[in-house]
């Protein structure tokens, strides 16, 4: 579904992937983790359109699509949920759903999205004409995550960090909603720290210096000396 090959990008002069190849299958949950700065927003950013590779390829559904613009991507059902939701704080919680609908084909079927997404997240049904900034952390995160399934057809959602600066509580939320989504099909593909969350993942990366340092099932990548050393590194 997606593919990476031997991907180099950064930002500038400066080179953050040094040749970064992964694959993510259809319907799979997958996840990236490593410590801060070693390169897995960029690795998001890198993939959804964001930043162009100065070489290797990135694929997606079989298609070649790298240097294709962003929401170009968005459309081939590759959603980018960056850190930290931004949301639009003053927009109530329909809009910045709707907000969510930018392309072509979903904004003519906003109405059928926003229903599907009301109805995998009811408790954002009950908020949606509040204002987003009256929302708490968890619902903020949810009301992202919601934003990226207006789209049509989606495919795999990549969600940076969605336990940022959340109390657990909220986290367990948060990715209750993830286990829902991908009980729909659709692909997730999470940054996260917390080994805890990404236990029963298909695959998992382990990124180090802007390379893939270790792949392999949760089990294998989360019992390894190396991840621990990663973890008690960072
Ligand atoms: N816009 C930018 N311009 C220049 N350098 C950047 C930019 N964004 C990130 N970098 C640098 O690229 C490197 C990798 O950053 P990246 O955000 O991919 O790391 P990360 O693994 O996601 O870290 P974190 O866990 O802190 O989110 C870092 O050294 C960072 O300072
Ligand atoms: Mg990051």
């Amino acid at each position: 579904m997606l593919v990476l090959e031997n991907v180099r990008s950064g930002y500038g002069q400066v080179e953050v992937l040094k040749g970064v190849s992964l694959e993510i299958k259809k319907g799979e949950y997958a996840a990236i983790i490593g410590a801060n700065g070693h390169g897995k927003t960029t690795i998001l950013r890198t993939a959804s359109g964001l930043l162009r590779p100065s070489s290797g390829r990135v694929k997606f559904d079989g298609e070649d699509i790298t240097g294709m613009p962003p929401y170009k991507v968005a459309e081939k059902g590759l959603i980018h949920i960056p850190e930290g939701a931004r949301l639009f704080p003053q927009m109530t919680v329909q809009e910045n759903l709707v907000a969510g609908a930018f392309a072509k084909s979903s904004w003519r079927n906003k109405a059928k999205n926003l229903a599907r997404v009301y109805q995998l997240f009811p408790n954002i049904a009950e908020r949606k004409n509040q204002l987003a900034l009256t929302l708490s952390g968890g619902e903020r995160q949810t009301v992202a995550i919601a934003r990226g399934l207006m789209a049509e057809n989606v495919k795999l959602l990549m969600i940076d960090e969605p336990s940022a600066g959340l109390a657990p509580i909220l986290i367990d939320e948060v990715y209750e909603k993830i286990g829902e989504i991908r009980k729909t099909g659709v692909g997730v593909l999470v940054v996260e720290q917390s080994p805890k969350r990404i236990a029963d993942c298909d695959c998992i990366y382990l990124i180090e210096n802007g390379e893939v340092r270790m792949q392999g099932s949760a089990k294998e990548v989360l019992e390894s000396k190396e991840v621990m050393q990663a973890y008690l590194g960072s």
